[in-house]
């Protein structure tokens, strides 16, 4: 460098940062730009100034009981007070987390009779619930997918998607998912898409309840899907925020990871449980490999316990019993399996509730798609400026591309969303 360009540097940096009595003048984050607010938590604090009685919170992605509070489902709070019970140390996990919940993590995602399971070739690691799964899955791939370092998800995506697979170090790119006009899957371009893309591509699929469109592909879609991804040699990653919670069944919801395997692909897998065992703030998730051998499996879990350990050495305890034991005490899941069943069949009346109440008042519009899709999301077709005057003249929020949290129906209110919706919409 030239010696008068570093003294114009060092004039320039002296003046930013002049030192008075060892004090710096200047703060060291004046420079820091302001970042604009999530869009998720702006729509609670909107909710929460509107001083209507009867407002409506359709935002958040948390499931609500029937009079529309938070739900703490019986099978943990009784998974809870066996562990309080048991007065446990609470000394640290390993690395990759508490054992008995992994192991019983990888059976219900990959099903009883899993071959990969069977052949102990699946390295799984406890996870930050499903943002960490997915954001270890990032940093792995990112440090040791041998094909290019750019990860394909679905247009739109959950929001965070983004944001976490760039974090990573990822090159994020999109694939056509989502059809406006018939408010379904555009299943040609998907599939069109995935095939265009270069050989050896990352893929991130939805495991079931897409969110935030609430559009699946059939089971035969996905037979199509699978075939596409293994021409192409392409890479799987699943990411499975809702399983149970889509159509209630564990196993079904299962289906397209389950038939990847089947079909010889060895995707990567970001689980979560928070919506189907409503543990979110408990931060229970995992992240798993399947690997070709169980010598593969040993390194590829030796490489995990190195990215994880600087990231946070290991993860918290508690929320993994509570999963643990309703995972692994045969009375306990049985139940937990009632109550994801009953949370879904809830989500799936209130869906058949709006649709019945738009079309009484007399709206000419097509809403079948409100229970054609699945999962805590519909994905109602309303436009920004209708959501809008939603939120102005009847107090109900939701996010402005017309994502309304069916979980926050109740048999309450969707008498008033209904009317809400069908005067917006005409
Ligand atoms: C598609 C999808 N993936 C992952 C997550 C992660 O959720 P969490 O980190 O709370 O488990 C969510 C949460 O809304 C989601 O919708």
């Amino acid at each position: 460098m030239l010696a008068s360009s570093r003294t114009a540097l060092r004039q320039a940096a002296s003046k930013q940062f002049s030192v008075k009595a060892g004090v710096r003048t200047v703060s060291a984050w004046s420079n820091v730009p302001q970042g604009p607010p999530d869009a998720i938590l702006g729509i609670t604090e909107a909710f929460k100034a509107d001083s209507n009685s009867e407002k409506i919170n359709l935002g958040v992605g948390a499931y609500r009981d029937d009079k529309g509070k938070p739900f703490v489902l019986p099978s943990v709070r009784q998974a809870e007070k066996k562990i309080v019970d048991s007065a446990l140390d609470k000394e640290y996990a390993g690395i990759t987390g508490v054992p008995a919940f992994t192991k019983a993590a990888l059976q219900l995602a990959y099903g009883p009779n899993s071959a990969p399971i069977k052949e102990d070739r699946v390295a799984i690691t406890q996870s930050i619930s499903g943002t960490g799964a997915l954001r270890i899955g990032g940093a792995f791939l990112e440090r040791f997918y041998p094909g290019a370092k750019s990860i394909y998800i679905p247009t739109p995506s959950w929001a965070n998607h983004n944001a976490v697979f760039k974090d990573s170090g990822l090159k994020v790119e999109k694939y056509r998912y989502y059809n406006k006009d018939t408010i379904g899957l555009d299943f040609e371009g998907m599939v069109a898409d995935i095939k265009a893309m270069p050989k050896g591509s990352i893929v991130l699929l939805h495991a079931c309840a897409h969110n935030p469109t609430g559009v699946d592909p059939t089971e035969e879609q996905w037979l199509e899907i699978a075939n596409a991804v293994k021409e192409g040699e392409h890479f799987p990653f699943f990411d499975m925020a809702y399983q149970g919670f889509a159509s209630g069944d564990t196993d079904k919801d299962a289906f397209a990871l389950r038939h990847f395997i089947k079909e010889g692909l060895r995707p990567v897998l970001a689980q979560s449980f928070a919506k189907n065992m409503g543990l979110y703030g408990e931060r229970v998730g995992a992240f798993s490999v399947v690997c070709e051998s169980a010598e593969e499996k040993k390194r590829v879990d030796s490489q995990i316990k190195i990215l994880v350990r600087p990231l946070y050495s290991n993860p918290p305890i508690h929320g993994a019993r509570i999963a643990s034991e309703i995972l692994n005490d045969p009375a306990l899941n049985k139940q937990w399996l009632g109550e994801v069943k009953d949370m879904a069949d809830r989500i799936i009346t209130m869906r058949a509730l709006l649709k019945e109440k738009l079309e009484k008042l007399g709206s000419k519009h097509d809403w079948s798609h409100i229970t054609s899709q699945i999962g805590m999301f519909a994905y109602t077709g309303l436009k920004p400026e209708q959501m809008e005057v939603l939120a102005k003249e009847h107090s109900v929020y939701a996010t402005k591309d017309g994502r309304i949290s069916v979980a926050g129906i109740t048999s309450g209110n969707v008498k008033r969303l209904a009317k809400a919706i069908y005067k917006v919409t005409g």
